[in-house]
């Protein structure tokens, strides 16, 4: 009999442990095309909340940006609350008391994919709790809650690249292990030159520039980045960029034409319409992630057009994965060309 009960605990440990190394990804099927969904940061900052999530769920559905392509809902800074008794990261109670896994359930069950945000230090951005030194468990808790991908900033850390090659490793190798398919974005704002070894380390995402601001082009000098100073800076960083490892420019800012939040500071005074189709055009064409950061439940005609135009998202989505090249750059022009699937450009 006791043998029997031991043979059935061990055939029990053989099962789980099967089952946990099924559960081990392919991390290299991740990002086949340039992530697509809406960042909460611009327009909320620190008062993102579960209410607010839902609503752009919501919003993403009804407004047609799923069915267009638009994935994810990245939640940014500022969901956190801390830790508990156990060092477990809690998001904030009163901003989410239902906690992320029935948010993410919420999310799910409307055909849409969450992701979350953490920084390599102990501190974010904003000051919020952050993963560095719990990365494991951060990780583990991350696929716990049924979360899809993971922008990881960088600041509060040691601003040399072999820390930073480091220290997005060891997230990487954290979400690797911990059974769900968590889509990893480096967020070093491109100073370390992060298209150079962010794929290496695990990311399939990279930014490649400082945050963007609602504005065509940086007048003040200030570190502002609009988004002709955003379309040079990536224009030479083409054959970095490929199925499952992107170059990252940041947020669109189309359809804030200058409404207050992160955007509007350093000279973020908005754009027009034909800036913000330009922002549109050039971030497809440079295969970049897309993510919307207006506000998706008030979306006038241009910014809908803008936004939802097939034919653009499709060259984004192109599953050649081939980026623009420049062939004419001059101080009154550029012409790029791209390659697309099945003989096209
Ligand atoms: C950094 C990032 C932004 C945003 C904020 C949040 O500035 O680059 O995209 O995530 O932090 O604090």
């Amino acid at each position: 009999m006791k043998r029997k009960l031991i043979l059935l605990i061990i055939a029990c440990l053989a099962i789980g442990m099967q089952a946990q190394t099924k559960h081990v990804t392919d991390r290299t099927k991740l990002a086949q095309t340039p992530p697509m969904g809406w960042m909460s940061w611009n327009l909320f900052s620190s008062d993102i909340s579960e209410d607010v999530v839902k609503e752009m769920a919501d919003a993403m559905v009804s407004g047609g940006f799923r069915d267009a392509g638009y994935q994810y809902i990245f939640i940014d800074d500022c969901w956190q609350g801390g830790r508990d008794n156990r060092n477990n990261i809690i998001p904030d109670p009163q901003k989410f008391p239902h906690g992320i896994k029935a948010l993410a359930d919420y999310v799910h069950s409307k055909g849409l994919k969450l992701g979350i945000y953490s920084d390599a230090a102990p501190l974010t951005c904003a000051g919020y709790t952050a993963s560095y030194g719990f990365e494991e468990q951060d990780a583990k808790t991350f696929a716990d809650w049924g979360i899809d991908y993971l922008k990881y900033d960088y600041c509060n850390a040691p601003t040399d690249r072999a820390t930073a090659e480091k220290r997005y490793k060891a997230m990487a190798d954290a979400l690797s292990k911990s059974g769900r398919d968590i889509t990893f974005g480096i967020c070093e704002w491109g100073g370390r030159q992060p298209y150079l070894w962010a794929h290496q380390v695990g990311g399939q995402v990279w930014r490649t520039t400082y945050d963007i601001r609602d504005m065509w082009k940086d007048t003040l000098h200030k570190g502002g980045v609009g988004i002709l100073d955003d379309i040079n800076q990536n224009a030479d960083l083409h054959s970095y960029a490929g199925p499952g490892h992107w170059n990252d420019m940041d947020m669109l800012v189309v359809g804030l034409y200058g409404n207050s939040g992160p955007s509007s500071e350093l000279g973020g005074v908005g754009c027009n319409d034909i800036e913000y189709e330009t922002q549109m055009s050039m971030w497809c064409m440079f295969s970049s992630p897309l993510a919307m950061s207006n506000d998706l439940r008030n979306v006038n005609a241009a910014t809908r057009r803008i936004l939802l135009n097939k034919d653009i998202i499709a060259i984004n989505q192109d599953p050649l994965g081939k980026v623009a090249v420049p062939k004419v750059r001059n101080d009154n022009y550029q012409v790029y060309l791209r390659p697309l699937s099945g003989d096209r450009y």
